[in-house]
């Protein structure tokens, strides 16, 4: 009962970077590359459609921006911990990629004038995110998809969920997926991959992300014998909406929204009175935790207690113009109107600053393998993500990964051969053992229980004593993974099956980030640990490195590229 699809080029994941990576292999090869775009999801349900607030870029110089200080900004807000390199590539490319976007008729908002407009950010030092008002990801992902179904070199093979990267002899030799339709195992082979499956935020229970975020390519990646890199950084945005955890763009705040404590203060004039509500997220966060224990918060439901977000201020037509989807959100999950009332909020997990290492061209350890976007960890955000870094990220990098891949696959005449017994072995994985599975463990209870261990014990601040209590538990709910009940028989449509997969690669990766989070003795950026609160150059200005063993994750270290700038104390 099984499948082979060949291609060139596969690319695993259809967001942003997969996207813009598809287009850019078929532009480079005037639509002779015959691609494949696998998706667990179907085309335009990516999570990429949720981004909200805008895309870093610098658009004008008259004001006093400069590809210099963007750069400076992403370094510093990274806390240091960003490659150098990377960062200048990212900000010099990122001006044609919101032109290229414009030429591909995304609506971006206009000012008045006719320019392109552009709203303030946190940890930036001038406005410079594009914005198409505060749907920014849809329309991005609406202009790419357009742009992409133009070449007929591209197959989407939607509601295909993979299982499995095949490599051997350090070489890419295809993916093992399950058609999810049909519940054919299916054998997808290429002469190159790029992993665009973006983050793991739904190892947490309260997150901003979609439920089928799972962090799917950076655990098989792992497995496959990639390094994880830099996972102990975890970014939480200030404003998740309590209860549902759903993001209420930091583009509230660019527009003039003020932070609230219980007391009526303002209170970012006490951590960041330069900034306010604009400095960098991993502040803001730690300020609204820190307001939160003192006893300066509101009683939320299930221990989500909160600060408001207050937009009162800014008027109807203002809200209505560039925030119309924050009004919406509000109305439909919170019965309330941000233009009559300020909204609950409260730190969500949100961005993983790490993933698959990566070199600045986005090519991994493995040959045939590229990574972009929110799976990949090229460095550019190091500790702590700058907002609208990130699709600006997605960009750029599925350009550098589909232009690379795409020469890549040129050179090489055919995909390299793959043994018949590793695809077998693995359909005899999911379709004999998995599926067969029958102990007494629930794996949603199991899920649960992960999420539970996260949010409690790896969240904003950390200390020792609790990421040694959330790393026995994970170990202890490995364990007990081997125990679960595949309730479901069925090939077709098996989406218990399919949880259960994404629950194994949950599992290896909260290993990884608790792992990584407790060996790392310092506080920088998005890891704040109580009982070692001052960032430790000396011993830890460097990048964790996981690599996967049967015994869990071993750590080694590698430099941070500083070309430039050296680290300095960071102050807003
Ligand atoms: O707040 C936001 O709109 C999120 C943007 C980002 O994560 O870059």
């Amino acid at each position: 009962m099984s499948q082979v699809l060949t291609h060139d080029l596969v690319i695993f994941g259809a967001g942003l970077a997969g996207l813009r990576a598809a287009i850019e292999a078929s532009r480079q090869t005037q639509g002779k590359l015959n691609i494949a775009v696998v998706t667990k999801n179907q085309m335009m349900r990516a999570h990429s459609v949720a981004a909200e607030g805008g895309t870093a870029a610098v658009m004008r110089t008259e004001d006093g921006d400069s590809l210099e200080l963007h750069a400076w900004d992403t370094v510093k807000g990274s806390d240091f911990l960003a490659d150098q390199d990377v960062v200048d590539l990212f900000v010099n490319s990122m001006p044609t990629e919101i032109l290229q976007l414009d030429h591909w008729g995304i609506p971006w908002t206009r000012r008045e004038d006719g320019r392109i407009a552009q709203r303030p950010f946190g940890g930036h030092t001038y406005p410079r995110a594009v914005l198409a008002a505060d749907k920014t990801g849809f329309f991005e992902m609406q202009t790419l998809y357009d742009t992409l179904v133009k070449y007929n070199n591209t197959t989407h093979y939607n509601e295909y969920f993979v299982t499995s990267i095949l490599v051997s002899d350090n070489q890419f030799r295809g993916l093992a997926a399950i058609n999810m339709t049909t519940g054919e195992f299916t054998l997808i082979r290429g002469k190159a991959m790029i992993i665009c499956t973006g983050g793991g935020g739904t190892l947490y229970g309260f997150t901003t992300y979609s439920q089928t975020v799972t962090g799917d390519g950076m655990a098989l990646a792992y497995r496959a014998g990639l390094p994880l890199e830099d996972m102990e950084f975890l970014q939480f945005h200030p404003t998740g909406l309590v209860p549902s955890g759903i993001l209420i763009t930091e583009a509230c705040r660019g527009e003039g929204g003020y932070l609230i404590n219980a007391k009526g203060d303002r209170f970012m004039d006490k951590y960041a009175p330069q900034k306010m509500e604009l400095a960098p997220r991993d502040l803001i966060s730690r300020s609204e935790m820190t307001e939160i224990e003192e006893g300066r918060g509101y009683k939320g439901p299930g221990g989500l207690d909160y600060i408001h977000l207050d937009l009162r201020h800014l008027g109807a037509d203002r809200i209505n113009e560039a925030l119309p989807l924050i009004r919406e959100v509000c109305m439909e999950f919170n019965d309330l109107d941000p233009i009559n009332e300020p909204i609950p909020c409260r730190p969500v997990a949100h961005y993983s600053m790490g993933g698959v290492e990566t070199d600045i061209t986005g090519a991994t350890r493995i040959k045939g393998i590229w990574a972009a976007g929110e799976a990949a960890c090229v460095s550019l955000h190091g500790a702590n993500r700058l907002g609208s870094n990130s699709t600006g990220e997605c960009l750029v990098y599925g350009k550098i990964t589909g232009t690379e891949a795409a020469k890549y696959c040129q050179g090489l005449s055919a995909p390299p051969a793959l043994a018949k017994e590793l695809f077998e072995e693995e359909e005899k994985r999911i379709f004999g053992t998995m599926l067969a599975m029958n102990g007494s463990e629930n794996l949603y209870d199991l899920r649960k229980e992960l999420r539970a261990t996260m949010d409690q014990y790896v969240g904003v601040y950390r200390t020792g004593e609790e990421l040694g209590k959330a790393l026995d538990i994970i170990k202890s709910l490995k364990k007990r993974f081997a125990h679960i009940t595949i309730q479901d028989k069925s090939r077709a449509y098996n989406t218990n099956l399919v949880h259960a997969l994404e629950l194994q690669n949950l599992i290896d990766l909260a290993e990884v980030t608790v792992t990584g989070a407790l060996t790392r003795t310092e506080s920088r950026g998005g890891h704040a640990r109580r009982d070692y609160p001052v960032r430790d150059d000396e011993k830890w200005l460097k990048h964790t490195m996981a690599f996967h063993t049967p015994q869990g994750p071993k750590l080694d270290y590698k430099p941070v590229v500083i070309n430039k700038w050296k680290p300095v104390e960071r102050k807003y």
